[in-house]
């Protein structure tokens, strides 16, 4: 099945705010420790780094322990993107809207119209009923990664639609009637296994879920990433910044690199070209901080 990708989460601005919440610098602290004007810097922070210079945006990247060819390809409006492929099943992101990008939910089916598997449901009842597949009637389980509008706003519809359809989310995510999962949970699912990977940091209930075939569980595995790691950059660690390092460290050393990541914003992606090529991919070398 051929998906169609999303624009980009972040660009430099976003990529350098992250970072340096992460990095817990001030600006000026930045700008004097990259050799970079306060101004420049205030300039990239609000999306112009037309002036920014290749041997500047080095500095920068080394001042917050970036990788630099993350860097330049932000800075380029040259991030790549993979080709996604090799899912032992279909995958359905459902993208909706949201500031410049999109907030996505992701239904995950048999392709043969049975049943299907919902990882966060959208902001919007209305948006969520327009993007449905026609083909898919039932729906065994949602899961939640974490409960901010964007991504949990349509769960009332979902529960109408689809009762009775079990509810999973973080433990403390505050979502009425749902089973929380702690770290390390399995659920046995329409015929997929979902593993539960507590990744605190940009909410501090928040979970990502790790989906296998049962059947099949060496064929590749889709992460279902909520707001931990998009494509080109990470999650904000409005939580708690340090958490939100370890926990990206985590998932980019541990899982097996064919591993497709479906995002809460932004386009598919998958751990090995995020390894390759995100700005943060540094956060999970040996001595990084969080590493
Ligand atoms: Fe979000």
């Amino acid at each position: 099945m051929v998906i169609e990708q999303a624009p980009l989460e972040d660009e430099l601005g976003d990529v350098l705010e992250k970072a340096l919440r992460l990095s817990g610098l001030s600006a000026d602290a930045l700008a004097e420790r990259a050799s970079v004007s306060i101004e420049q810097i205030r300039d990239a922070l609000d999306y112009r780094y037309d002036e920014l210079a290749p041997a500047a945006l080095d500095r920068l990247a080394a001042a917050l322990g970036l990788s630099r060819s993350g860097l330049r390809a932000h800075a380029a409006g040259r991030y790549p993107l993979p080709i996604i492929s090799g899912l032992p099943f279909c995958l359905h992101p459902l993208r909706s809207p949201h500031g410049l990008g999109t907030a996505n939910a992701y239904l995950v089916t048999d392709c043969h119209g049975g049943e299907g598997v919902l990882f966060d449901t959208g902001p919007s009842p209305v948006r969520l009923r327009r993007m449905w597949p026609a083909g898919v009637k039932r729906l065994a389980s949602v899961f939640l990664t974490h409960a901010e509008t964007e991504h949990v706003g349509a769960l009332g519809e979902v529960r109408r639609l689809f009762a009775p359809a079990s509810v999973f989310a973080p433990p403390g995510a505050g979502v009425p009637g749902a089973t929380g999962l702690a770290d390390g949970a399995r659920i046995e699912c329409a015929g997929y296994t979902i593993e539960t990977l507590a990744t605190p940091g940009h909410a501090e209930a928040h979970n990502a879920y790790l989906v296998r075939v049962a059947r099949a569980p060496q064929a590749t595995p889709l992460l279902i990433a909520g707001d931990l790691l998009f494509a080109g950059s990470i999650g904000g660690g409005y939580f708690c910044a340090r958490r939100q390092r370890e926990q990206v460290a985590r998932i980019l050393r541990d899982l097996p690199p064919a591993t497709v990541i479906a995002p809460g914003h932004g386009p598919l992606t998958t751990l090995e070209h995020e390894r390759a090529h995100n700005p943060f991919a540094t956060l999970a070398s040996p001595g990084a901080p969080g590493a």
